[in-house]
């Protein structure tokens, strides 16, 4: 089941009292190479993020500011993730239904892809991400 794929990773932090500082090497802290980075921010409140399932990418999410949740589904289990660290982030599999929400006045979400942006790697539709779950075709 991918879902037992996913996972809150620990990331270094370097304290210092000058500031702290942490750290994400592909392949290294988190399990796949960076292809890509986006993030999200400026989210009016109640809004939520996401909604979909990608056949290949992975991610990683982490709230480098404020707070949010993250939901995922891989078509027989649903888990809630509460991200509102900068030094945690979440592993998202591949084939995981995923929503973001609950996001906090100015949170800042991080999120670090295996691959380049596809719009054909994209499931929006819950009921197809479900079929093709059932027929193992991803
Ligand atoms: P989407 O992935 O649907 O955002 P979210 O899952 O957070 O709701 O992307 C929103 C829009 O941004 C969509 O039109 C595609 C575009 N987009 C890119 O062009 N490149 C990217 O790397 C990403 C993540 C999105």
């Amino acid at each position: 089941m991918e879902l037992d794929k996913s996972e809150i990773i620990q990331l270094p932090k370097i304290f210092d009292k000058r500031g702290n500082l942490s750290i994400i090497e592909g392949v290294n802290h988190i399990p796949f190479k960076i292809e890509r980075t986006y993030w999200i921010y400026d989210v009016p409140g109640g809004e939520i993020r996401g909604g979909h399932a990608y056949k290949q990418n992975q991610e990683f999410i982490v709230a480098l500011s404020g707070s949010f949740d993250v939901g995922l589904d891989d078509g027989r289990v649903r888990k809630t993730y509460s991200l509102n660290r900068s030094y945690y982030g979440l592993y998202v599999p591949k084939g995981t239904w995923r929503q973001m929400q609950n996001f906090s006045t100015n949170s800042l979400a991080l999120i670090l892809a295996s691959i380049r942006f596809d719009p054909d790697d994209y499931i929006y539709d819950y009921a197809i991400f479900t079929k093709i779950i059932k027929e193992k075709t991803i």
